[in-house]
């Protein structure tokens, strides 16, 4: 069982900044990635869609690749699918939900949060029950950000206009005197540097995925089966677009030596 690899998933090449954080963390496991890229964004899609799509995904990962766990890197599939999916399955399934709110609880002093992500994760409420049951008296404030999404995916990360976006977006957040702000998004820690200017100094910035990497390593702990091998990731697409290589990059921080594409529908 430990020598079997961990699946990690997302809408698209965002997730890529999970895996960073799982290969920081956990540098001797093996990993299989696999990005929606037909099918994103998941942010405008609707629950059911979003569940039978993580359903797919788990099954390429069960029945190809014979992970040992699977890491649900979308927030939104975290938001619809987790706790669905979880018990379908006779591996452990982690999000990156419950390891965000628990990093904004630790890091807020005010109890003021704000949360943001896509349109489904903002309307799930998952974070803000996530945060609720680890601090019944946080005031969690809300805010989906659709625009981000594609400015990221266009390498608009900074600049005039992706500063006038997120001011826009920022408003009833910095309003509402939040010391916390969680990127509850794969795409927004790229954004970090321009969300932090227009927040200010004082806003504590919450990316799941460094917290998400530390609950794997707790989790393979528990189940006895961490892995101390070589590492090595494969890496599997839905869709390679002509812009793939300059995204993949830029998410993961180094170039992605091999990727396959596969037809994630047949599972
Ligand atoms: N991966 C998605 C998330 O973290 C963002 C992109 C999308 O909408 O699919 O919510």
């Amino acid at each position: 069982m430990r020598h079997r690899p961990i699946g990690i998933f997302d809408s698209g090449l965002g997730g890529l900044t999970v895996v960073k954080a799982i290969q920081k963390e956990l540098p001797r496991e093996k990993l299989v990635y696999f990005g929606d890229t037909a099918r994103i964004p998941y942010g405008t899609k609707s629950p059911d869609t979003i569940i039978r799509y993580a359903r797919q995904i788990i099954r390429f990962f069960r029945k190809e690749q014979n992970v040992k766990c699977v890491v649900v890197a979308c927030n939104t599939s975290s938001a619809w699918a987790l706790e669905k999916v979880r018990g379908e399955f006779p591996i452990p399934i982690l999000g990156v939900i419950e390891p965000g709110a628990y990093a904004a609880v630790e890091a807020t002093r005010n109890g003021r949060i704000g949360v943001i992500g896509t349109e489904g994760t903002i309307a799930s409420c998952a974070y803000v029950k996530a945060i609720r049951h680890l601090m019944p008296k946080a005031k969690v404030f809300s805010k989906a950000c659709p625009l981000f999404v594609p400015l990221v995916e266009e390498g608009k990360t900074s600049g005039p206009v992706t500063e006038a976006v997120v001011r826009e977006y920022l408003k009833p957040l910095t309003k509402a005197k939040i010391d916390t702000l969680v990127l509850g998004c794969t795409h927004y820690p790229l954004l970090k540097r321009t969300i932090s200017k227009v927040a200010g100094k004082r806003v504590r910035i919450v990316d799941s995925a460094e917290e998400t990497a530390r609950n794997l390593h707790r989790n393979l702990d528990i189940h006895g089966i961490e892995l101390s091998g070589h590492g090595g990731g494969k890496y599997y697409v839905s869709d390679l677009s002509r812009k793939f290589k300059e995204q993949a990059q830029r998410f993961l921080g180094k170039h992605i030596p091999k990727v396959e594409k596969i037809f994630i529908e047949k599972y």
